[in-house]
């Protein structure tokens, strides 16, 4: 099929380059010319692992082109996805500006049927409104429908989940569009659901909201588990067992960050209110992962006293690891945190270092992990990427001024850091916090 894709970004660009892959011939959009330029000379604006060989692969072969001429997009295609951010207003609720500014110039090139798919992820009822903008900026009246179809894929993973997609979520109220929306997905052997715009717009919210609960419960089990000399690694493997509960999203940590799962839960927030629904289940899921990306800074007061003139080692940066993205990263706030109290900051992330640079300032960057920690009062990891798990420990021990570790992702083994004389701090688990606790109990109980 002769498919247009609008924004080349994590989402639009790993879909247009899949859709290729299967066979369709994709006309991908971006009003960034630099990200065109990069795409026209193979460099890939984002990393996704196997993204630049299946997108080189695919431009060779002429199945995928890249270009800012949304009129030769929109003129040569008959599907026509908006992949455009939606990124979050002061008030929580999710800015629409793009898909407006898309939806208005599909509408004045449109030449015929088309369908035109809205991915971005948006608020209930937009499907509805962007059918009412194009069709008060048509120039030529030919017929279209709008369609909802959102999008789950992860990034870090993100092309691995778009050709291994669990389901397809089409909202549509045209039977003609569904159609073929069905037969576009057909080769990705995933079952599709056709519903009506509303409950598709619906689902994307609500899958976000709970996978973001699920974190949030998991973290806030943790904290529990530290004063309960618990072990939530074992908890969460003991609830995951249970095939109602599972075990996927139960691992405790800093807290979420990321384009979507902030964004997504504070809109769902705004929406519920704007229909007469309070959804408090999801504020206080916002307000504990807002104190969970800050549990790091309570164990390097714990540990440090004072943080003034300190210097600390951070590693990994993205929000995740697999991933350059570093939006709403819990590494942000930990380390404007320290620099507040004075504290200095050495950071390394395999790859985030160059948006990192954009959005944190005085930091003396590394370029591995060892030079990080080096001459540093305290570590802390804040991103499990799998370069740090096969860190060498003793080496970093020898290099640290301090040894004072905190693991803010559960990565290392506390009886193996103790071992190697680390002062030793992790999420939900004995650590040297619990340690200190413990002490303190036995003092009082003289
Ligand atoms: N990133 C994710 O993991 C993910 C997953 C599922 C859904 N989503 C949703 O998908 C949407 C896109 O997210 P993303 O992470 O890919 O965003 P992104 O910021 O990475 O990419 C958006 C792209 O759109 C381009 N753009 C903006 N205005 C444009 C215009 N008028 N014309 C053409 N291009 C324009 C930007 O230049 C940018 O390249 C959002 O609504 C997001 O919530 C994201």
């Amino acid at each position: 099929m002769n498919l247009c894709v609008i924004g080349t970004g994590y989402v639009g660009l790993v879909s247009g380059v899949c859709f290729a892959e299967l066979g369709n011939k994709v006309i991908c959009i971006d009003i960034d010319e630099e990200k065109i330029n990069k795409l026209n000379n193979d460099i890939m604006p984002i990393y996704e692992k196997n993204l630049k060989e299946i997108c080189s692969k695919n431009r060779k072969l002429g199945n995928i082109e890249f270009t800012t001429d949304l009129n030769y997009g929109v003129k040569n295609s008959d599907i026509i996805f908006i992949a455009v951010g939606t990124p979050s207003l002061p008030s929580g609720k999710a800015d629409l500006s793009a898909v407006e500014t898309v939806a208005k110039n599909i509408a004045r090139f449109i030449n015929g049927y088309k369908i035109i798919v809205n991915k971005s992820t948006v608020p209930v009822g937009t499907q509805k409104w962007v059918t009412q903008v194009i069709k008060q900026n048509q120039i030529e009246k030919h017929d279209f429908d709008v369609v909802s179809n959102p999008e789950f894929l992860r990034e870090g993973t993100a092309v691995y989940d778009t050709m291994n997609t669990d389901r397809v979520i089409v909202g549509s109220d045209s039977q003609k569009a569904a159609s073929i929306m069905i037969e576009l997905h057909k080769p990705f052997n995933a079952p599709i659901e056709v519903m009506s715009p509303e409950s598709a717009e619906m689902v994307k919210y609500a899958a976000n909201a709970f996978l973001a609960t699920k974190i949030s419960f998991i973290n806030e089990i943790a904290n529990i588990c530290e004063k309960a000399g618990a072990d939530v690694s074992k908890v969460a493997k003991g609830i995951g067992l249970d095939n109602r509960i599972s075990h996927k999203f139960l691992r405790a940590g800093i807290g979420f960050g990321g384009a979507c799962f902030p964004k997504d839960t504070n809109a769902i927030v705004k929406i519920a209110e704007e229909l007469g629904c309070n959804f408090k289940v999801v504020k206080s899921v916002i307000e504990a992962n807002q104190i969970q990306k800050l549990r790091a800074i309570d164990k390097l007061i714990h540990a440090l006293t004072d943080i003034k003139g300190k210097t600390i080692g951070i590693l990994g940066l993205s929000f995740k690891p697999g991933t350059d993205d570093l939006r709403e990263a819990p590494s942000i706030d930990i380390i404007s945190k320290i620099q507040e109290l004075g504290g200095k900051i050495k950071a390394y992330d395999p790859i985030a270092i160059e948006n990192a640079r954009e959005v944190l300032k005085d930091i003396e960057y590394c370029n591995n992990p060892y030079d990080t920690v080096k001459d540093t009062d305290a570590v802390i990891l804040a991103t499990e990427w799998d370069e740090f798990e096969k860190i060498d420990l003793e080496k970093i021990k020898g290099l640290v001024k301090n040894p004072v570790f905190i693991d803010g992702r559960n990565v290392f083994d506390y009886e193996n850091m103790t071992k190697l004389g680390f002062k030793y701090y992790c999420i939900g688990k004995i650590d040297a916090e619990f340690e200190g606790l413990k002490m303190k109990e036995r003092y009082f109980s003289k």
